[in-house]
């Protein structure tokens, strides 16, 4: 298969293609990441669009979700062009149905908006978007943009956007939890085969595999329900920095931190 063009390889040579249009911060902070050690999925609990619009003076929490969309498109723009592998967006939980109408509804015209919109921009940097979460509770529009959008953009080779709509944690083990007991009374499995791997596989997109990085905006200290199981030994990264302020220098200090970490998943470092 040949490399599509827009796909630009990990590397310094990123750098090349992007540098015209870095501001200097933001090539000096690029110029001290290692691409050796990019974390190959990013998940993103993008959180303080309201405190945003708050700050702001606008009355509307929604003017903050709007406002949010620009740090999707720069976040995803980046994340592609450091040859990522995974981006997970926490877009919309379970618990954010709770929410009332009045802005449930004007989250799901965004997001409709932007599964239209962004088709182009997808494909331009060969993007592959997919989701993750209780996707029958979205509505028919929503669902028939998206369907469209993950079409559209199928065959792209580069960063896998994930979106996760209509998510939950416990939701996303429960309903693994039901597909594994199916195939065990089915007896496409047997009770002494299901182990930790087993399960993962009934996940709602176990291909993209755990995140390296999880970065919550807006300063809360919190999961919010969001990959329970993913995220056994994710990297954190809290930014005081509300989502829709959030721009492609935040994501480098983040991963720049990330690069300072040592992970050892419970063992010990060798002298
Ligand atoms: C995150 O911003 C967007 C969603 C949860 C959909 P919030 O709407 O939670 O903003 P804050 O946390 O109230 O500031
Ligand atoms: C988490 O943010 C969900 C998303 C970002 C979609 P919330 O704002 O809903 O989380 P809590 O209520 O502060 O925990
Ligand atoms: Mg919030």
């Amino acid at each position: 298969m040949t490399q599509s063009n827009n796909q630009i390889a990990p590397g310094r040579c990123f750098l090349e293609k992007v540098r015209d249009r870095l501001t200097d911060e933001e090539r000096q902070l690029l110029l001290v990441i290692d691409p050796a050690k990019l974390p190959q999925h990013v998940a993103i609990i993008m959180d303080g669009n309201g405190r945003w619009a708050k700050q702001r003076g606008y009355l509307d929490r929604i003017r903050g979700h709007e406002a949010g969309i620009d740090s999707v498109r720069t976040v995803v723009r980046a994340c592609g062009e450091l040859g990522l592998r995974a981006l997970t967006l926490y877009a919309f939980s379970v618990e954010n149905w709770k929410r009332p109408q009045r802005e449930i509804d004007a989250l799901m015209n965004l997001l409709k908006r932007f599964l239209r919109e962004e088709i182009n921009e997808l494909n331009e940097n060969n993007v592959r978007l997919v989701a993750s979460g209780r996707l029958h509770d979205l509505g028919e529009d929503v669902l028939a943009e998206l369907h469209q959008t993950m079409q559209a953009t199928a065959s792209n080779s580069g960063l896998v956007l994930n979106l996760a709509l209509s998510y939950g944690g416990r939701a996303e083990i429960v309903d693994a939890v039901r597909k594994l007991v199916a195939d065990v009374l089915e007896s496409k499995i047997r009770l002494d085969d299901i182990s930790e791997h087993l399960l993962s596989r009934y996940l709602y997109h176990p291909e993209l595999g755990d995140p390296d990085l999880l970065i919550r905006t807006s300063g809360e200290m919190r999961v919010s329900n969001f990959l329970l199981w993913q995220i056994a030994y994710t990297e954190f990264y809290v930014t005081s920095v509300l989502w829709p302020d959030f721009r492609r220098a935040d994501l480098y200090r983040a991963i720049l931190d990330y690069q300072r970490r040592e992970r050892r998943f419970g063992g010990v470092t060798e002298a």
